[in-house]
């Protein structure tokens, strides 16, 4: 380890934390201090930069090494049918509500926010798929969005190996929903035609600028500070139909939730909030 650059990437390291935050909303913890010579190594070689303060410089005027920058921070960590009993629940009481809800429309759209590398957006697809066949001709999107440039690329392809499919995904969905390629396995049409993914930062309006009946925002609102938080799930509503649903992860519900916006639901062990008027 070159003590130069530690010192350096110390000392930068609160315009790094101050960037990061006002960029992607992300907080970074103090002892992440430490990592961050390993993390930005090749970047600062990519972009022929001497320092970090360099790096920022240039990460500010350049949406590529931005995103670049960022996505080093980001974590992207999640599985299939992550939390199965919030799927379970979906299929049996919250889908069918959601889809009485439209059925006159015959059209159904679901946010996966923070989809990382498409797990969660793949899942609704297949309890969807599977449990309502009346719904197969109808105009359903399930859009993913993570601000990782990296993670949407790969949530596009639909490819994962072994052990991501071990992960969570029940063999029978995978033989259902899923091809051999490439020593791994790719996402069938019938799915993909669903779910599509786009870069983008949850903390900037909606370039879609559509309602959503479900909106899921997992394991993601820990990154942010208290203030963001409730900003967020502020505009999340404003992105949902009224009467449309809004999971959070485990780990997330009790956070202040704006009662003006949600209504708190729960069954058992699921909680879910609902878009009031
Ligand atoms: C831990 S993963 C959660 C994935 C999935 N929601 C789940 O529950 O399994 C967190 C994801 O949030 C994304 N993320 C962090 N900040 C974001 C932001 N401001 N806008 C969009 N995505 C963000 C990260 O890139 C990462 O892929």
């Amino acid at each position: 380890m070159n003590l130069n650059n530690q010192n350096e990437h110390s000392a930068n390291f609160p315009h790094l934390k101050k960037f990061l935050e006002v960029h992607a909303g992300i907080v970074l913890k103090d002892h992440q201090q430490y990592h961050v010579e390993r993390k930005v190594g090749p970047l600062l070689e990519e972009f022929k930069c001497t320092s970090l303060h360099a790096l920022l410089g240039v990460a500010g005027r350049n949406p590529i090494a931005m995103k670049k920058l960022i996505a080093l921070f980001t974590i992207n960590e999640t599985s299939f049918f992550r939390d199965i009993k919030v799927f379970n629940y979906l299929k049996k009481h919250l889908f069918p509500s959601l889809i009485e809800q439209r059925e006159q429309y015959k059209s159904l759209s679901i946010l996966s926010a923070a989809s990382s590398a498409g797990q969660e957006a793949y899942s609704l697809g297949m309890s969807l798929y599977d449990t309502f066949p009346s719904i197969h001709d109808w105009n359903i999107s399930i859009t993913g969005v993570d601000i990782d440039l990296n993670m949407v690329e790969k949530a596009n392809k639909g490819w994962y190996t072994q052990l991501e499919v071990q992960r969570g995904l029940p063999t029978r969905s995978l033989f259902k929903h899923f091809t051999r390629e490439n020593r791994g396995y790719v996402v069938k049409p019938h799915l993909k035609k669903w779910i599509h993914f786009r870069q983008g930062n949850l903390f900037k309006p909606d370039v879609a600028n559509r309602k959503y009946s479900l909106i899921c925002l997992r394991n993601v609102l820990i990154y942010f500070s208290d203030e963001d938080q409730a900003k967020l799930l502020r505009s999340m509503r404003g992105r949902l139909h009224n009467g449309g649903i809004l999971l959070l992860g485990a780990s997330e519900i009790g956070r202040q939730i704006p009662t003006d916006c949600f209504e708190r639901k729960q069954e058992g062990n699921i909680v879910w909030y609902q878009a009031i008027n």
